[in-house]
């Protein structure tokens, strides 16, 4: 692949690399830091994983020219070898051409019409929580927003009252998972995959067999007796040019990537947004002037969705702030670009917090302010400067689904509820895939403004 560029493009090394670690102690200690600081460096720039070299892109036109456009020749390098041994070959981690066609099966059951009756079942859940909770309760509302997020996904997956079994296991399942980003940027991980003996297969996920085994059944009642969730849309899905469906083996690995895709990334945007109302109690007062006025006295669903404006430029402001610290890619094909290559097997990575941090696409991007999400600032954002979800081919599949049940848990939420930190706990940041609030320890009490009573 090549295109013509007149202007050309250096790789600028990264200051501070360890003979033995390269920049992965940098990466472990101040993350977010070090992905913000590389940007001064240059355009392009070179950072090592212990004895691996990976070069990150810093601005959101070189995103755009090399993600974007040659999106299909790279797959998704260490963090995808480290996701594939939970999640086999689901959307996240395959690439080429299976990656095209099992994004083809998968997507019917993400368009809007399916997504609209998605959103009953995201309304019934946050009501459900919503009444459950009681005023002066203690809450750890990451914990609570984390089982709801997994509770409303298993009930759009199989349907109504899923076994708790398989609930659990799923559970259990995902907490196994966490460590992958860990192990994608370990310089320890990135030595032993030098070494011949790297290949011999690391202990797997002990919950894994258990999950396969519930699945099996679980796939097989919904044959025998399909019943109209997202599972029978994936179970009915046919190839357009082979007519096939999906092999039994890719609707185990596609479960689980959707068991991961589609839960931590939203219980921590929603428990951001709680906190973010909490510590601005002016963005607060707008979030439930808004809800008042739009959703009146009954449940939210997905007709109000688009009319709450403000809380969604709270929504996106959030998204901003706290987005996925980093996406890797790693070359399939030798890929040039303004007179450089990426060779075949080099990693390239890209920081989609690096970019909302960044102070000439985001004036003071320390600050949480909604008020920037205006139509004119976002008309005047370059390409690929806000990408929460992504972008090119590996756009998150479940964007709408996301928007959707954002918005009806905080609407939902907040027609009840307003809510205090606890004292004597520290909220800290927890960095995995997606950075989350440790220690959101909160007590509600009951919107008395609005009548809301026990
Ligand atoms: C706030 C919520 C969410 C955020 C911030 C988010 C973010 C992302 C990002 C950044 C990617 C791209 C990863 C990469 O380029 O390597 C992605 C991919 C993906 N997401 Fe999401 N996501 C969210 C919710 C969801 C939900 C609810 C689902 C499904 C129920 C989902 C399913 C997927 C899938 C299947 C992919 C892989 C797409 C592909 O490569 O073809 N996501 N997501």
């Amino acid at each position: 692949m090549h295109v013509g560029q007149s202007e050309t493009l250096t790789v600028h090394p990264v200051p501070g690399r360890h003979p033995v670690h390269g920049h992965a102690k940098q990466l472990h200690l101040d993350p977010l830091g070090f992905v913000r600081s590389l940007r001064e460096h240059g355009d392009l720039v070179r950072i090592f994983i212990g004895p691996r070299p990976a070069e990150v892109v810093t601005t959101p036109e070189l995103v755009r020219k090399l993600l974007v456009a040659y999106g299909r020749d790279f797959d998704k390098g260490a963090l995808g070898d480290e996701l594939c041994r939970h999640l086999g070959e689901g959307l996240v981690t395959s690439a080429g051409r299976f990656h095209i066609e099992q994004r083809r099966l998968m997507q019917p059951a993400f368009r809007a019409p399916c997504v609209a009756g998605y959103s009953r079942v995201m309304s019934a859940h946050s009501e459900e929580v919503a009444h459950r909770w009681q005023p002066g309760q203690i809450l750890d509302l990451e914990r609570e927003l984390a089982q709801l997020t997994l509770d409303i996904l298993m009930e759009i997956v199989f349907g109504p009252h899923p076994p708790s079994e398989l609930v659990d296991a799923v559970g259990r399942w995902l907490s196994a998972c966490q460590e992958a980003m860990k192990l994608a940027l370990s310089a320890r991980e990135a030595w032993r995959r030098l070494l011949p003996w790297s290949r011999f297969p690391r202990s797997s996920n002990p919950h894994a067999a258990v999950l396969r085994d519930i699945l099996t059944r679980t796939i097989e009642q919904q044959r025998r007796d399909p019943t109209d969730n997202l599972l029978s849309t994936l179970l009915a899905a046919r190839g357009s040019k082979t007519g096939e469906g999906m092999s039994d083996e890719s609707l185990h690995d596609e479960l689980r990537t959707l068991f991961v895709a589609g839960t931590g990334t939203l219980s921590a945007a929603l428990a951001w947004t709680v906190h973010a109302m909490i510590t601005h109690p002016e963005v607060a007062r707008k979030v439930y002037a808004e809800v008042d006025t739009v959703i009146g006295s009954g449940s939210v669903t997905v007709e109000h969705v688009s009319q709450l404006v403000y809380t969604t430029q709270v929504i996106k402001e959030v998204l901003r702030r706290h987005s996925v610290w980093i996406l890797m890619r790693r070359a399939m094909e030798p890929v040039q670009v303004k007179g450089i290559t990426v060779a075949k097997g080099r990693e390239l990575y890209y920081s989609p917090h690096a970019l909302h941090h960044d102070p000439e696409l985001y004036p003071e991007p320390e600050e949480f302010r909604p008020d920037r999400w205006t139509p004119e600032f976002e008309g005047a954002l370059p390409r690929c400067a806000y990408v929460p979800f992504g972008v090119g081919n590996r756009i998150c599949l479940g964007e709408s689904f996301a928007w959707t049940e954002l918005l009806i848990v905080i609407a939902t939420i907040a027609t009840r509820w307003r809510f205090e930190l606890e004292p004597g706990h520290e909220v800290r940041t927890r960095i995995g895939t997606v950075d989350r609030p440790q220690n959101l320890v909160v007590v509600p009490t009951l919107r008395e403004d609005r009548g809301v009573r026990c």
